[in-house]
């Protein structure tokens, strides 16, 4: 065999593998093998010294014409390959242009923050100050400031989530902790009182929790308002008129306020204070059990014995208080019709406010 005789079978060998490689790095193995530095035509190209010179002509000529047609080929196969992969990664990253899009969705503030700030809007027009308080709270400022000693029984219609600091090795119970997740915004009454002096015209909005099993008028965990009023001369009539005027600004100049006597420890005397239905308009219907009157607000004229608590001279000084809660006030202002429907998280119900 001659020396033309192998290139040419060297040839047809690397012509046949470049167009058996299935992909880009199989081919340039291929072309490793037969063009790198140490490729089997590479060997061929350093031996040509060697060669006898007057086969040195034949075998040149040949040797060119083998490179030629091994890099021809190797570059259209190259160029076929990367093509087809190509193809086959825009295959399996598919985008499906014809799919509607996923819209973000814009966020809004959630109802009931919403009706809080508009029952602050309403105060502050009356020149109410806004204050904060603790949602953890002391038994002291709880219970026993707002006239609720321990084994008071307006406790227990308020049995609640006691709290230990981390090193205690059990949950607690009544008892056991003085510490407590507040049942009620009413103890923002006793630390105003004992920061500022009359007069003083405050609301105090925020979460309260009970050991309540959620229905469609109770959840363990809701909002209230406080609002609390110290001055000379305040009277019953005054606290009658606020809630009144209240009740208009929020509901509408068509609805009534009614007072009912009640008892709450830290008031004297006490009320409960209904709205006219806004659904029948005081015929009664199911929303308001027949009565014509729905159930808004806890108030009354502020106990002697709580301004004795915070060092209020009750001779001098006279005020009111009112509680109310602002799941109920959206539920009655939008008839919904339990107020479990505000936790949900539905968009299609939120969206509607
Ligand atoms: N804290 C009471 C409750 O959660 C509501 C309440 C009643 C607040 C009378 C008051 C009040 O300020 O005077 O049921």
């Amino acid at each position: 065999m001659t020396i033309v005789d192998e290139l040419q079978a060297l040839r047809a060998q690397a012509l046949a593998s470049i167009e058996g490689a299935s992909a880009s790095d199989a081919l340039e193995q291929v072309r490793v093998n037969v063009l790198g530095k140490s490729g089997s035509l590479t060997a061929y190209l350093r031996s040509m010294g060697s060669v006898p010179k007057e086969q040195r002509a034949e075998v040149g000529k040949t040797l060119n014409l083998v490179r030629q047609a091994v890099e021809g080929t190797l570059d259209r196969k190259k160029a076929a390959l990367e093509a087809e992969e190509l193809e086959a990664r825009m295959a399996a990253g598919a985008v499906d242009i014809t799919l509607p899009g996923r819209a973000q969705q814009v966020g809004t503030r959630h109802l009931i923050s919403r009706i809080q700030d508009e029952i602050s809007e309403i105060f502050l027009g009356l020149g109410y100050n806004v204050v904060p308080g603790n949602e953890i709270e002391t038994d002291y400022y709880n219970f026993e400031a707002l006239n609720t000693p321990a084994d008071h029984p307006a406790r227990g219609m308020q049995d609640t989530f006691y709290v230990v600091d981390r090193s205690g090795d059990k949950a607690a119970v009544r008892g056991e902790s003085d510490v407590l997740l507040r049942t009620q915004t009413s103890g923002v009454q006793a630390h105003v009182m004992e920061s500022q002096k009359p007069p003083i015209y405050i609301i105090a909005p925020g979460k309260v929790y009970r050991r309540d099993v959620a229905d469609p008028s109770h959840l363990p965990q809701f909002n209230q308002v406080e609002g609390l009023v110290v001055d000379e001369g305040i009277t019953f009539g005054d606290l009658k008129g606020t809630l009144e005027y209240f009740t208009q600004h929020m509901f509408g100049e068509d609805r009534r306020t009614r007072l009912r006597p009640h008892y709450f420890p830290f008031t004297e005397p006490s009320c409960e204070g209904d709205v006219s239905c806004g659904i029948c308009h005081g015929e009664g219907c199911r929303f308001c059990k027949g009565t014509g009157w729905v159930e808004v607000f806890g108030a009354g004229m502020v106990d002697p014995n709580v301004f004795g608590y915070a060092g209020i001279d009750p001779e001098k000084y006279s005020g009111f208080a009112f509680g109310m809660g602002v799941e109920r006030i959206a539920c009655l202002k939008y008839n919904v019709p339990d107020l479990r429907m505000l936790l949900t998280g539905d968009m299609r119900f939120l969206r509607q406010y």
